[in-house]
């Protein structure tokens, strides 16, 4: 029998998780690494970070953490094709694309816009990549979300009234099982951390959802002392502290876990989203060159970069001090910076040497 009660031992949760199946993907574990140089230039703590952005499919990311359990249970159920969507860039549906190539099945992808087209869709960063690695791309005018689910919904109909074995994005289901393999990410940044010869004192990553609810599940399994922030990329039209609460627990139960996570176990900002979800902010650009200059790291304009705003404002608020040890995971999205070059070109200023 596992162990349930917290806290566990990385190893016991590692057994816990590998009672679901899981389709290998990325490479795991992704490295820790130390920031001297970004840590010097903000003069405050120590900063770490966890490159998921090097987890080596299709250019990275959280979601191929996500797809090892995912993809794993389609193959399950017996599917021959998933039917996802999201945002035109996003990078979970490159990434998914990307993991069905692998794993050998089709993928549809339904891309919402929010609106009716202004001219033709630029085939640029995760688009273009969702076309190179063989997804069917339908561009649909809903909007991410509810109206988007219910259109993922429709065209998954089409496709088992046409006798496919269809798996399809169902939040309720995907979302706990997605959460399982964050949980998993603790345990490495747990180990990686004690083999540098610290502990953190703080865990950031961008979501409002999976991601952050299985960064909770592990810091609740694991007994981790220190604050886990979430930074969301986006303000959902529900309660997400309460939404990625029940995520984690869930994804606790899928383990056979009981972590008893609540609402009061989350924390999550908002403060960092910007002008509106898929768009620059000043904070996000500033930490996009921040990094690249000092570290030679891309982060993008729509997550990472907005959730590294958050640790160079807790820096300059005083809140993050120095002597502490700060981990920021990295979560991917960087082909989107290619379809944000103009807003990068016009919002990160040139550098320039004296001559
Ligand atoms: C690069 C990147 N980071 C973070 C996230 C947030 O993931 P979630 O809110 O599903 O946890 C996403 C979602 O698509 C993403 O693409």
């Amino acid at each position: 029998m596992p162990t349930t009660l917290a806290p566990l031992s990385t190893s016991q949760l590692r057994n816990a998780i590998a009672r679901l199946p899981r389709y290998a993907l990325g490479h795991f574990p992704t490295p820790l690494e130390h920031l001297p140089r970004l840590s010097k230039a903000l003069g405050g703590p120590e900063i770490y970070i966890k490159r998921d952005d090097c987890t080596g499919l299709a250019f990275g990311g959280n979601k191929t953490r996500h797809n090892e359990f995912l993809i794993a249970d389609a193959l399950a159920q017996g599917a021959d094709i998933i039917v996802w969507g999201a945002g035109v860039q996003s990078n979970n549906c490159r990434q998914t694309a990307a993991s069905c190539a692998k794993a050998g099945l089709d993928i549809h992808l339904v891309l919402g816009r929010g609106g009716p087209a202004k001219g033709p869709d630029l085939i640029q960063g995760n688009l273009l990549l969702d076309h190179l690695v063989g997804a069917h791309v339908d561009i649909v005018e809903e909007t991410i979300g509810v109206d988007l689910d219910d259109r993922i919904a429709l065209e998954a109909e089409k496709h088992k009234t046409n006798g496919r074995k269809v798996y399809s994005w169902d939040r309720h289901k995907v979302k706990p099982l997605a959460a399982v393999s964050y949980a998993l990410c603790v345990a490495e940044i747990v180990e990686q951390s004690a083999a540098a010869g610290f502990e953190a004192d703080a865990i950031y990553v961008s979501s409002a959802g999976s991601t952050g609810s299985g960064v909770v599940l592990g810091q609740k399994m694991l007994g981790l002392a220190c604050p886990v922030l979430s930074v969301a990329p986006i303000k959902w039209p529900w309660d997400t502290q309460a939404d990625m609460a029940e995520i984690a627990d869930a994804a606790g139960t899928l383990c056979g876990l009981t972590p008893g996570i609540t609402r009061d176990d989350v924390a999550v900002t908002f403060d960092y989203i910007g002008p509106a979800y898929g768009k620059c902010s000043p904070g996000g650009l500033e930490a996009i060159a921040l990094l690249a200059r000092t570290e030679g790291i891309l982060l993008d304009p729509i997550y990472s970069g907005k959730a590294m705003a958050a640790v160079i404002d807790d820096i300059r608020q005083g809140r993050r001090t120095a002597g502490e040890k700060v981990v920021f995971i990295h979560t991917g999205g960087t082909p989107a910076l290619f379809a944000y070059n103009n807003e990068l070109a016009q919002g990160i200023a040139p550098r320039r040497l004296e001559r």
